[in-house]
């Protein structure tokens, strides 16, 4: 049984606005207009779901979990993941306070923009890459079949928690596609 499957899953999700955000950051750069309801969306979609939703449950219920197995031995790496998640956090929080700014054609608002978009997307690439190839086996290895069964269904209780008729899942690959249209339809 393998336990990151969900989180590795909710990855590529995230991985698709991500590229999404790229493009919209290249054609920003090269003078090409981006509709504000697209970066609007986006971070929706960043906060609730990359940040919120599947942050929460790597921090605190995976990592709680092997901080409490492995009594600090993976601490460190832990800790760096953590302080990327912050970071993501605060560049949503920039790229947010930019936007009334970006939609009143304020070219301060586009630099703010630019520099937050190339941050976030950097990172959480980064980021995503740690946890899928180094991170997410070690994880797989330190834990017993008790131990996983336990975290995945500390991960539904968290999607019943946050959820309605359609899961959290569903709605955010919804709006994935609502992006991309967007994106892809000028
Ligand atoms: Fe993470
Ligand atoms: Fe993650």
């Amino acid at each position: 049984m393998k336990v990151t499957q969900t989180l590795t899953n909710e990855h590529y999700l995230i991985l698709k606005v991500l590229q999404l955000l790229n493009q919209s950051r290249k054609e920003l750069e090269s003078g090409k207009i981006i509709p504000g309801i697209f970066f609007e969306k986006a971070m929706a979609f960043c906060s609730d779901f990359a940040d919120q939703f599947h942050h929460f449950k790597e921090e605190f219920l995976l990592f709680g979990l092997l901080s409490y197995k492995k009594e600090g031995e993976l601490d460190s790496a832990m800790g760096t993941l953590r302080y990327q998640h912050e970071r993501c956090k605060h560049c949503i929080s920039q790229i947010k306070k930019a936007l009334d700014g970006y939609n009143n054609k304020k070219e301060m608002s586009v630099t703010f923009l630019l520099e937050s978009l190339a941050v976030y997307v950097s990172l959480l690439r980064r980021h995503i890459y740690l946890e899928d190839q180094i991170f997410f086996p070690m994880a797989e290895k330190a834990l017993s079949t008790a131990e996983k069964k336990s975290l995945q269904e500390q991960f539904a209780d968290e999607e019943n928690r946050l959820g309605s008729k359609e899961s959290i899942f569903e709605r955010n690959q919804i709006l994935a596609d609502e992006l991309a249209m967007i994106m892809n339809s000028r």
